[in-house]
């Protein structure tokens, strides 16, 4: 069988970097573009820093395209500082040697999806999907899976209620999840299983390439970030769990839901209700809901061991 397509929407993030970099080394999927959206951080930076992880993975033939650079209603008011100033934990790059395609972010996901069937892996704001459905009317329909992480049934991590993926552009999530696709969706309740400790970056380090050493130094201010705010060094790999599921089905178990997204509320603005009543059992609408996390660092070390200089 042929392996899935894969285009991944996203904001790079630390988070985001190591998900990319976990695709791009695994033999199970073929990644055939990757599409930036404001988010993290501005576009121009996350633009650049999907470039920059292509580019340090070698992978020159994947094309790397700059989407939406705002939400469909209001924008977010300042730069996060959870990925650091430049969303990638601020470590000093090279050029990169790979060239933004000129096609606009939606394009490039039109294009890919009338080429073939698609996978798409969402990771970041879902600006870019809704402005897709607006231009393509329909084209959820031919879209073969779509994974994205986002929301929370428990607690987001923005606001007691939103988790910052959806809060980031709720009404974009809205007009995604009233479309016709089949949907995955990570949210934070299912992402907080899947972490890595100080032990995975020092395995990284000690790779002695320069995907390791960069992964591991991005990772300690995430980690200084994680300690502050919930109390432990233990890194949340949010963003992988979307790719997770792509290269291995059985990996994270999973319920049909209904998924609605708050755009309006006083204090409920971005959060996700995910409903997990028996009724929607059968919906194409499914939610991650456990994972193993030692399975998933091993994966992650063993696929991130295979970069070379
Ligand atoms: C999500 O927000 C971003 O900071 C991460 O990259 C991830 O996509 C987690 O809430
Ligand atoms: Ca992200």
């Amino acid at each position: 069988m042929a392996r899935p397509r894969v285009l991944i929407d996203t904001d790079p993030g630390i988070d985001d970097a190591v998900a990319i970099l976990l695709a791009l080394a695994s033999p199970e999927i073929d990644v055939v573009g990757i599409t930036a959206v404001a988010g993290n951080v501005p576009l121009d930076k996350t633009a650049l820093n999907a470039r920059r992880i292509v580019s340090i993975a070698g992978r020159h033939n994947v094309p790397v395209a700059a989407g939406c650079a705002e939400p469909l209603s209001e924008a977010v008011a300042e730069d996060s500082v959870v990925h650091g100033h430049d969303g990638l934990g601020d470590l000093t790059w090279d050029e990169p040697d790979v060239a933004l395609d000129p096609r606009h972010g939606v394009e490039l996901i039109a294009d890919l999806i009338h080429e073939g069937p698609l996978t798409i892996v969402a990771i970041g704001p879902l600006t870019n999907l809704a402005v897709l459905l607006q231009r393509y009317p329909d084209i959820d329909k031919g879209v073969e899976h779509l994974v994205i992480m986002g929301g929370a049934s428990f607690q987001g991590n923005v606001t007691p209620a939103a988790e910052f993926n959806i809060w980031a552009d709720p009404e974009a999530a809205r007009q995604v999840f009233a479309a016709e696709w089949r949907i995955t969706l990570m949210p934070l309740d299912l992402t907080h299983q899947a972490f890595l400790n100080d032990a995975d970056l020092d395995y990284f380090t000690s790779l002695g390439t320069d995907v390791g050493r960069r992964v591991a130094r991005m990772l300690e201010p995430y980690a200084q970030f994680h300690e502050r705010w919930y109390g432990n060094r233990d890194v949340i790999m949010h963003d992988a769990m979307a790719v997770y599921e792509v290269l291995d089905a059985t990996a994270i178990s999973k319920q049909g839901v209904r998924v609605t997204v708050e755009t309006g509320g006083e204090y409920s603005r971005g959060a996700t209700f995910i409903d997990r009543r028996r009724d929607h059992a059968q919906s194409q609408v499914r939610v991650g809901l456990t994972v193993d996390n030692d399975r998933f660092r091993a994966v992650l070390r063993e696929r991130l061991a295979t970069y070379r200089d």
